[in-house]
């Protein structure tokens, strides 16, 4: 289990995170929502380690990140597979290379690497994508490739950061699609994402993060029948609120 206690980060004298506590239980996809510059992205990289917490822990099946030897580092981002929100592959690599990269920092066998780039390509449905580069790739391919070299880590854990932000709505749904996938393999995901179709198409759980905290987390169900007026203008996405709520933490 993923669970946040109470975590601070400030850049400068900007705090963006303000005693930022969540659990992100096994088997299901938490989705994180909020305004633009809220934090949701530092959140995600002080699960991985990538940013340390001014204060506050961040714990990882009973280990403290911000307390983990570089070794126990490589360990943690081997269980976490990160889709970057942007898709982030080399343009000179084609996506097989790609994704093999990613394999061989983490130390996984050579005579693994071809079974574990096709199957991972199967499910995202670019089998015959292999071979390609990214540039002759669309931005929705793109994407799945980045979910693709995530699995292909077999990680326990997911990190998706928007991974619908730019797609059209078709290619948004099979992003959609492809986040329950995971999780029914067994996966838990985190989803960072201001798409509400895909927070409640792919989100067993659904957190609001505001001002720093998460100010509502439950089942997405009940968040979408939430009385919060501040989550309730987000989901709606309501600009008639009064300017108060509307306050992006820029
Ligand atoms: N390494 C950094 N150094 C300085 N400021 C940073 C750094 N990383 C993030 N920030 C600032 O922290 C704030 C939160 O950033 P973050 O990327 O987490 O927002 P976000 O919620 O993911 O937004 P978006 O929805 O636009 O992706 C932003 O104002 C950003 O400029
Ligand atoms: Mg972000």
């Amino acid at each position: 289990m993923i669970e946040l206690r109470s975590v601070h980060k400030a850049f400068g004298a900007r705090e963006i995170l303000r005693g930022l506590s969540l659990e992100v239980p096994e088997g299901q996809n938490t989705v994180i929502i909020g305004y633009s510059g809220t934090g949701k992205s530092v959140t995600l990289k002080c699960i991985i380690g990538l940013l340390q917490p001014d204060a506050g822990e961040v714990e990882v099946d009973g280990d403290i990140v911000g307390a983990m030897e570089p070794d126990e580092l490589v360990a943690l981002r081997g269980k976490i597979g990160y889709v970057f929100q942007s898709a982030a592959l080399f343009d000179s690599m084609t996506v097989n290379e790609n994704i093999a990269l990613g394999l061989r920092r983490r130390a996984i066998a050579e005579s693994d690497l071809r079974d574990r780039i096709e199957e991972s390509l199967a499910v995202v449905a670019l089998g015959d994508a292999g071979e390609k580069y990214p540039s002759e790739l669309s931005g929705g391919m793109r994407k799945r490739v980045g979910v693709a070299r995530a699995i292909a880590l077999k990680p326990k854990y997911i990190l998706y950061d928007e991974p619908t932000t730019g797609l059209d709505p078709v290619t948004s749904a099979v992003m959609d699609e492809l986040m329950v996938r995971t999780r029914d393999l067994g996966v838990t995901g985190v989803i960072v994402t201001h798409d509400m179709r895909s927070a409640f198409t792919a989100g067993d759980r659904v957190a609001m993060l505001y001002e720093g905290q998460i100010r509502q987390v439950g089942p997405a169900a009940e968040l979408r029948e939430t009385d919060d007026p501040v989550v309730r203008q987000f989901i709606e996405g309501r600009p008639d609120a009064p300017l108060s709520l509307r306050r992006a933490e820029r």
